[in-house]
């Protein structure tokens, strides 16, 4: 059930380092590309199933296949490290102990689609990834992996660092790549695609850390092998980050599909203290919520979407019973309204109304009305703003509503929390 792709040398002593990474057959991957034509590299890697592991899961060498093959302009990579989804924590673990799977494979996606430059933007509160990444971006330089003429292929790339400076909204791709020119990380309206103008005006792919660092694997063992270890369209590993209320929390490489109930309560050991379950949260903040009589289904995009919510960044959060999810709901607006970027007015007027409104729900003076207003607010958002943040609060906003109103109602009813001050997974008590 547990696979090492990604997390194989995650143990090892210097596993950031160049040598340790060659003497594990670093570089192989991107020597054998470089002997291919770009065209057999994105073939294989449709083939593999190879899906976006930054959360809308959209198929990789299907992205790289929509940049033009002729371009007035440069083409270029960005390497999506913001990893700002609350409680994923996955993106981190790669660039500190295996940033050359990630330089590898943002080469070999680069040359598959015709970029000699590529940035990898990175969290800047991630202060030992950008450390990591850089040095191992100077390795790989000196070495020749990265620079002019690579490994005597005729083609040239580097390949730059640029530190956001942790913004939420950043690691939309469009916002990431406002921010990556210098300016403020707004999102842009599409069309048009970052595929034919992003960066600089260039044609751009934007991928996310994890999914880059399969590449690698996948051009030296094959989309087969890759394909065949999950379900139809859903290859590989991933890395599950799992918190919460489980007795093992933490991050596990686990093939596409593994059934969540078998996540929670053989890998992860159950809930602490064998307490009952009372919700999960399947993908990050931004996915809609799961009651224990949901968790019968498989981690994979697909078999998530047929149940009302989605993979995300395969956060999962675990809520155990006790927990107040009126609580929970309003910590999570109060995020999400923090974070808008205030371009589109659903978002930066209606996120901030229905944390307020939450709030005052969970601290006992709610009025009757309040959750039929906030579900409307969350219709007046979804789906009505330039990027996705808005829907990533409405929807599990929504769901929460929708599936405990009896607790959001006792609330306004009884006038406080029955539950007392009790912490949810985000509070630093629990
Ligand atoms: C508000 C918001 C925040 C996002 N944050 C991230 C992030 O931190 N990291 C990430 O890889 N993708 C994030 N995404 C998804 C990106 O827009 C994009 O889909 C992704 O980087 C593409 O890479 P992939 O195809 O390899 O998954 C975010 C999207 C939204 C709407």
């Amino acid at each position: 059930m547990t696979e090492k792709i990604l997390t194989a040398r995650f143990e090892k002593p210097d596993s950031y380092r160049l040598s340790s990474y060659v003497e594990d057959g670093g570089y192989e991957a991107l020597k054998k590309a470089l002997s291919k034509t770009p065209d057999e590299i994105i073939d294989i890697v449709k083939a593999a199933g190879l899906r976006g592991r930054g959360g809308a899961g959209f198929p990789a060498g299907v992205k790289w296949s929509f940049v033009p093959k002729e371009s007035e302009k440069p083409k270029y990579l960005c390497v999506n490290g913001d990893e700002g989804e609350p409680g994923t924590f996955k993106d981190r673990y790669i660039m500190e102990l295996d940033p050359h799977a990630i330089i590898e494979g943002a080469a070999i996606a680069s040359y598959a689609f015709g970029a000699h430059v590529a940035y990898i933007y990175i969290r800047g509160e991630f202060k030992l990834p950008i450390e990591r990444v850089e040095n191992a971006l100077a390795e790989a330089r000196q070495a020749g992996f990265l620079g002019a003429n690579i490994l005597d292929s005729g083609y040239d790339l580097d390949i730059w660092v640029h530190p956001g400076a942790g913004a939420y909204v950043c690691g939309e791709e469009t916002a990431l790549i406002e921010s990556n020119e210098g300016h403020r990380g707004m999102p842009r309206i599409k069309p048009p695609f970052p595929a034919i103008v992003g960066l600089f005006g260039g044609p751009t792919v934007v991928n996310n850390i994890e999914t880059l660092s399969y590449v690698p694997h996948i051009i030296n063992k094959g989309p087969e092998w890759f394909a065949a270890m999950g379900p139809e369209k859903n290859g590989g590993t991933k890395l599950f980050g799992v918190s919460g209320h489980v007795k093992r929390p933490g991050l596990y490489e686990l093939r596409m599909g593994t059934p969540l109930r078998k996540i929670i309560y053989e890998v992860c050991g159950g809930m602490r203290g064998d307490k009952e379950l009372k919700a999960v949260i399947p993908g990050g903040s931004s996915t809609p919520i799961l009651t224990p009589g949901e968790i019968d289904v498989n981690m994979d995009y697909d078999s998530l979407a047929k149940i009302g919510t989605m993979f995300g960044s395969g956060a999962i959060i675990v809520i155990e019973e006790g927990t107040c999810i009126p609580r929970l709901a309003a910590r999570l607006a109060k995020f999400y309204a923090h974070e808008s970027c205030g371009q589109c007015t659903p978002c930066r007027e209606g996120v901030p109304w229905i944390a307020k409104i939450l709030d005052r729900v969970e601290n006992g003076m709610g009025l009757p009305g309040d959750l039929d207003q906030v579900l409307k607010i969350c219709d007046n958002i979804q789906g009505k703003t330039i990027c996705p943040l808005g829907d990533a609060c409405a929807m599990p906003i929504r769901a929460m509503i929708v599936k405990f109103r009896a607790e959001f109602e006792r609330h306004v009813e009884e006038g406080g929390c029955p539950f007392g001050p009790t912490p949810t997974p985000w509070d630093s008590e629990s």
